[in-house]
């Protein structure tokens, strides 16, 4: 298995331990599925569709290889290791269009009907309460109404060793 753990990662020494801060971010190293099933493999990077205003440190906008124009549901899979104990966990997240969020198979506070790409922070949720140390997974159904579709997320984790 192949992922890329931390994008970057900031170590404060702290009188509690050490302090990490790291991001996890929308890019190659997700994995793809359209409609739940037909795997797409890795993600492809996205160029800014006209009317796509998110944009997120570090992050692109990703979708299937092949499946940019489709309407219907993809989903967009990416594990991730929190070492020590979460203390903190902000998403922000642009989809074209809809999107709901699963943090190891929990249904998430951070879901929108429509328009989080036309947010230039995307759309903010703490989703803290559902990390836990060691390995977690994040999952993103994006529907797509037609038209080109695409997800950049961006997720700042902080956790205590
Ligand atoms: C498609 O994804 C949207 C957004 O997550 C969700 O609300 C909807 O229930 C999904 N539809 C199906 C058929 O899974």
């Amino acid at each position: 298995m192949v992922f890329k753990i931390l994008t970057f990662l900031s170590i404060f020494i702290m009188t509690s331990g050490v302090f990490l801060e790291f991001s996890i971010v929308s890019d190659e190293s997700s994995w793809v599925y359209v409609a739940s099933t037909l795997s797409e493999g890795n993600a492809a990077i996205y160029t800014t569709q006209g009317g796509w205003a998110t944009k997120l440190l570090d992050a692109s906008w990703i979708g299937g290889k092949n499946a940019m124009n489709v309407a219907g549901n993809s989903t967009i899979t990416k594990f991730f290791y929190i070492a020590g104990i979460p203390e903190s966990g902000k998403l922000s997240v642009g989809a074209d269009d809809y999107f709901t969020t699963y943090i190891n198979d929990k249904t998430t506070n951070c879901r929108i009907d429509s328009g989080s790409f036309t947010l230039s922070a995307g759309r903010l949720c703490d989703v803290f309460s559902y990390l836990v140390n060691g390995l977690n997974k994040i999952v993103f159904e994006v529907k797509n109404g037609g038209g080109p579709g695409g997800l950049m997320f961006r997720l700042v984790v902080t956790s205590n060793l």
